[in-house]
């Protein structure tokens, strides 16, 4: 854990909400995040994680409720209140999208430069003869050089520099990704899913660069991600959504191994739910997510066992196992109230885009 856990939060949300027509999206959501802390929101497809990060960032203003930016200088800024583009330059939020959405025909460096235009044309005082004459700007203009310098070096992209973007491998698109943010200056930084579609030397990587930026320039992450590996290994902080509600909120041990959210991952019915908290309060259970998906694995195959008529020969075709909340899920039963009883999915991060 970092060492500034202990002052006041960067983030509040108050009772959020978020309603599209009659679908409840997010309901009077409440979360902190503090300052130099790597915090992970997770929960199930649909959960309502990225509409979280479109109401901080301004994409979406919503529907009630209160979302609070304090800088380390003093400043506050009520997010739900301003546009999007000064929520970037004034509360000094940035964030990465579920979709990749660099410029890929431009080179990594010239992505990372065109994250600074803004602090570029300030210094050329928004005039041609700026631009060409005055020293403020050629100033800027070698401090956006080396910044987009120390951060190529930082994602290990550097002998890449000068390729078109759309030609990196997946996991580098990622990273730069990740440096174009940081090139804004954030204090916070939000990272909607950065480790999907990666391999593990790719999420290693990004493992360290994440861990990286919360030490060495004290910027506080936001981060949504389903994979557990990254989440349990560099989160502080772990916030579990489900149908826009939190269940569950804490150090990411307490939330691994929190009945609520092995339910919530393994999709079982709410009375399920209060005979494992039973049993994971039993002094002699070992580890709490292994005795519900023993339990889970024990009821599937006896409901197989009903279903199945016993003419069919070779035996039943056994469900698809549900699985431990410490992996990604595999199939594509879409979420919602009907599907509660069905392992819910996690869509290739091809599929779609937020
Ligand atoms: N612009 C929109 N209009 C209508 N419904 C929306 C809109 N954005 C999100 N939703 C709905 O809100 C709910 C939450 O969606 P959201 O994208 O926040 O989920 P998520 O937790 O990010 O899921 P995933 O893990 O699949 O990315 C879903 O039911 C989604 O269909
Ligand atoms: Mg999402």
């Amino acid at each position: 854990m970092s060492g500034q856990s202990e002052m006041d939060p960067i983030l509040k949300v108050e009772h959020l909400s978020m309603k599209f027509g009659g679908l409840v999206a997010i309901n009077d959501l409440n979360l902190e995040v503090k300052r130099g802390d790597i915090t992970a929101i997770i929960g199930p497809n649909g959960a309502g994680k990225t509409t979280v990060f479109n109401c901080i960032t301004g994409f979406y203003k919503p529907t009630g409720g209160m979302l609070t930016l304090a800088r380390k200088n003093g400043e506050k800024y009520l997010l739900e209140r301003l546009p999007d583009y000064l929520i970037t330059h004034k509360a000094r939020v940035a964030r990465t999208f579920q979709n990749i959405r660099l410029f890929p025909g431009l080179t990594p460096l010239e992505n990372l430069l065109v994250a600074q235009h803004n602090a570029l044309m300030k210094s050329s005082g928004y005039t041609i003869l700026g631009l060409l004459g005055l020293p403020g700007y050629k100033r800027a203009s070698a401090a956006a050089t080396e910044k987009a310098r120390f951060w190529l070096e930082k994602i290990n992209l550097i002998d890449r520099a000068d390729d078109p973007a759309g030609d990196l491998p997946y996991g580098a698109q990622r990273r730069l990704e990740i440096a174009r943010a940081m090139c804004t200056d954030p204090e916070l930084l939000c990272l909607d899913e950065p480790a999907a579609g990666l391999n593990p030397r790719e999420s290693a990587q990004l493992n360290k660069l994440l861990l990286d930026i919360r030490d060495e320039t004290g910027t506080s992450v936001l981060l949504i991600e389903h994979d557990m590996a990254v989440v349990m290994e560099i989160s502080d902080h772990v916030v579990v959504l489900e149908y826009g509600t939190k269940i569950s909120d804490g150090q990411p041990e307490v939330v691994r191994n929190d009945p609520k959210v092995i339910a919530a991952y393994l999709g079982v019915e709410d009375e399920e739910i209060a005979e494992l908290i039973e049993e994971v309060d039993t002094p002699s259970v070992a580890d709490p997510t292994d005795l519900a998906v023993a339990h889970l694995t024990k009821e599937a195959v006896a409901e197989i066992a009903q279903e199945q008529p016993p003419a069919q020969a070779g035996g039943p075709k056994a469900k698809p196992a549900r699985k431990k909340p410490a992996a990604k899920p595999t199939s594509s039963q879409p979420a919602g109230k009907s599907s509660r009883t069905s392992a819910r999915a996690k869509k290739k991060p091809s599929e779609g885009s937020k």
